[in-house]
């Protein structure tokens, strides 16, 4: 994914914004990321995706999402049908649900 590429596709934030407020803010938990612009907050297909970064950047690596965009659209689109997530290489491969105890975006709001 390159970084004008959207990771959160309901809202328009792009991996470059998601990294520039990670980097930022160093969000203790992967809820906080939804404070940029509302990412993970409406369909939640990307918060999985936005768990990853959040992990990779506390983890000291460069944060990257291996995925074309395209690709990435498609298995949106098709979550949206059907409600599930596939997980192929690459993917987050997490299902997180609103109580989920990971923080993840959309879940509790203290967390
Ligand atoms: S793609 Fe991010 S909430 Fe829908």
């Amino acid at each position: 994914m390159d970084p004008d590429d959207h990771v959160c596709l309901c809202f328009h934030v792009s991996l470059r914004k998601l990294r520039n407020y990670i980097a930022r803010e160093n969000p203790p938990v992967p809820s906080r990321i939804a404070d940029c612009l509302g990412a993970g907050t409406g369909c939640r297909w990307c918060v999985p995706f936005l768990v990853r970064l959040h992990d990779q950047h506390r983890a000291g690596e460069p944060m990257d999402l291996p995925v074309s965009p395209t690709e990435y659209a498609a298995r949106r689109a098709r979550y949206r049908k059907t409600g599930e997530r596939e997980t192929p290489d690459g993917d987050p491969g997490t299902t997180p649900t609103d109580d989920s105890p990971d923080g993840s975006p959309g879940g509790s709001p203290d967390g």
